[in-house]
């Protein structure tokens, strides 16, 4: 092995290591409630949860979004920014995710504020990306706060709560960076949120050219244990 290797390895592990950490704290939170912005959102235990990842308040908080116009959230989670975007003023917020359990989570925070929402405004899916969106439906703005760890397993072996941490091969990031223009309306803007500390960052720099895509830092993200986080907007 050489030292490239040995230390991708290393990397490797020390991902593994922060990634089982945040795993069981997200777990043992169980049902949980959270407060933001004089709303009580619920949290499940095997959703990504902004109650621990506070980083996800802060892109809620400061993001920009299209007031007036439709926002696309992949990988919505419990379904906070999705919501907050409706508040915010957006006319259509939708949210997607691969697992069941965050579209249920989404749905029931949905629920607690829909007398508040109009009939429609907000929509939640189960989807691989964009699986579900209808071809010619298009957004003003599209996000993801991205699962940035790489991992070992393949997709389709892993639990969904690693699915919110890992991406392997960063395939998925590809998958995004390519069929997002296609959901884009024209002038509308693509983001996601990086987070550079627990990431290859070598891997991701190739994608990034290998996608031909160029980035905008956006927005720093505080998060938890000085792990900040990047907004980029995608040009
Ligand atoms: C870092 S979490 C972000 C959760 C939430 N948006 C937040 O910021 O609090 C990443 C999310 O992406 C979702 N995800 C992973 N793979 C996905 C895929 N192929 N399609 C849609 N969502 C996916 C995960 O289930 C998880 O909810």
């Amino acid at each position: 092995m050489d030292s490239a290797e040995s230390n991708q390895v290393v990397e490797l592990a020390d991902q593994e290591g922060i990634f089982e950490r945040v795993k069981q704290e997200n777990l043992s939170l169980g049902k949980h409630e959270f407060e933001f912005n004089n709303h009580i959102y619920i949290g499940y235990p095997t959703v990504y949860s902004p109650f621990l990842f506070s980083g996800s308040f802060y892109t809620a908080q400061n993001f920009p979004y299209p007031v007036g116009g439709t926002f696309l959230e992949i990988g919505t989670g419990c379904g906070l920014t999705v919501l907050e975007a409706a508040f915010k003023g957006c006319k259509k917020a939708v949210g997607t995710d691969i697992s069941e359990d965050s579209i249920a989570n989404s749905k029931e925070n949905l629920t607690r504020f829909e007398s508040q929402l109009e009939d429609g405004q907000v929509e939640f899916y189960i989807s691989d990306i964009f699986s579900a969106i209808p071809k010619g439906e298009k957004f003003n703005a599209i996000f993801w706060n991205f699962p940035c760890q790489l991992g070992s397993q393949p997709h389709d072996e892993m639990e969904m709560l690693d699915r919110a941490f890992k991406d392997p091969g960063y395939i998925l990031l590809r998958r995004y960076l390519q069929e997002i223009k296609d959901y884009l309306e024209v002038g509308g803007n693509g983001y996601f949120c990086w987070h550079p500390a627990v990431a290859n960052n070598e891997l991701f720099k190739k994608v990034i050219a290998e996608t031909n895509v160029e980035l905008v830092e956006k927005l720093l993200i505080p998060g938890p244990h000085d792990l900040n986080a990047i907004l980029y907007m995608i040009k």
